[in-house]
């Protein structure tokens, strides 16, 4: 079993180890406080895995309640954290009692969320079943719900108790979800390490799943440890994401994934970063062959300006500048600055 550890206001560990799911119990035992345990999982994952993350959890001498609900980033909402609270209240949940997220990023968000807020706060688990939640949601300790105004922009940091990463969970993702985590685990590479995204490009990523998981979540735990609350560095790992989001806002998030979004935001940012002289020739080609190499596409029919102003309108984008993030080179990345005024210009280059 490999572990890192994340030093935060509540530090906590991730495992990372096939087969591991079926071990949980043993795992939470020593860090529980108490004997309940309520799984939150969805309508595709808690058919595959519930039952043996539930015995494991019997075995160890918990009181194994569940709530299940439908899968998909629909339920990302204030209503499921609702129904999940009713859920603790009527098992009879009290301060010490916990939870266990099981499933991918939709449900560790949520999950996340409503211990965060359930009796001001009470521990949880993170088992992640997706690539995306293995690489990256399940790390960080952010946790939130979607609102009709845009998304995640309700939520808490809430620190996990442990984070428990079985990668033969991912056997049963479908081709196109495993391809949406891959746009992520290209980013890593491409924001922080040449060794992984060299791997990726020699060897075929399903071959290597637990040694890129782990290269990326000590990325991704390095990071968010030097800068947990997205002040500086934390920034780094929107690579793609500005124009990516606004893909995403384009397509009213159905007809693409964020995987896809972010591969073409990176495509996108990267060549108008190459024509302005910043990152040196050749550096977009690499990245497109990857994205290619995992299924991702390399363009998209969004235009330009309105990939632009989608980016001016998110939340991340206050004042009147706008932080994106190039490439020096492939593993080694830096966020400027630039007037709002400026964004179009610049990624028009990407055209040149
Ligand atoms: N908290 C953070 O820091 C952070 C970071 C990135 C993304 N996110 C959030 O994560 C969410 C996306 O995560 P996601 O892609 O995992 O979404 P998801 O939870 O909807 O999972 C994707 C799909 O795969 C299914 N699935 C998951 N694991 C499976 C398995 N092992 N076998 C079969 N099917 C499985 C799910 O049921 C779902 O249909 C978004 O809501 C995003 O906002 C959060
Ligand atoms: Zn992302």
């Amino acid at each position: 079993m490999k572990t890192l550890n994340v030093k935060s206001v509540r530090s906590y560990d991730i495992h990372i180890e096939r087969g591991l799911i079926s071990r949980c119990g043993e795992i939470i035992k020593p860090l529980a406080r108490g004997g309940k345990a309520m799984i939150v999982s969805d309508t595709n994952v808690y058919p595959i895995y519930g039952d043996t993350v539930k015995k494991s959890l019997e075995h160890s001498g918990f009181e194994v309640s569940t709530h299940i609900f439908p899968a998909g980033e629909a339920s990302k909402q204030l209503s499921t954290i609702a129904e999940i609270y009713n859920s603790l209240a009527d098992n009879g949940f009290s301060r010490k009692d916990f939870i266990v997220a099981l499933g991918g990023g939709v449900t560790g968000d949520m999950a996340g969320f409503a211990a965060a807020t359930y009796q001001r706060g009470i521990d949880f688990v993170q088992i992640p079943t997706s690539l995306l939640s293995q690489v990256d949601s399940s790390v960080g300790s952010k946790t939130g719900v979607d609102i009709k105004q845009g998304k995640n922009l309700v939520g808490a940091f809430w620190q996990p108790s442990v984070v428990i990463i079985d990668p033969d969970t991912l056997n049963t993702l479908t081709p196109e979800f495993f391809a949406d985590g891959m746009a992520e685990v290209i980013k890593y590479g491409c924001i922080k390490s040449l060794p992984l995204f060299e791997r990726l490009e020699q060897e075929n990523a399903a071959d290597i799943i637990e040694e890129i998981i782990y290269d990326c979540v000590s990325i991704k735990r390095d990071v968010v440890e030097r800068d947990e609350h997205e002040a500086g560095e934390r920034m780094l790992l929107n690579f793609g994401h500005t124009l990516g989001h606004s893909i995403e806002k384009a397509y009213g998030y159905t007809g693409i994934t964020h995987g896809q979004a972010v591969g073409v935001g990176m495509v996108i940012i990267t060549r108008a970063s190459e024509t302005a002289g910043i990152t040196p020739s050749g550096t977009t080609e690499r990245i497109e062959n990857l994205l290619k190499k995992y299924n991702l596409p390399i363009t998209d029919k969004t235009p330009l300006d309105e990939m632009a102003s989608g980016a001016l309108g998110d939340k991340k984008a206050s004042g009147d500048s706008i932080n994106i993030v190039l490439l020096n080179k492939i593993g080694d990345s830096f966020t400027k600055k630039l007037k709002k005024t400026e964004l179009l210009g610049f990624i028009s280059k990407s055209e040149l």
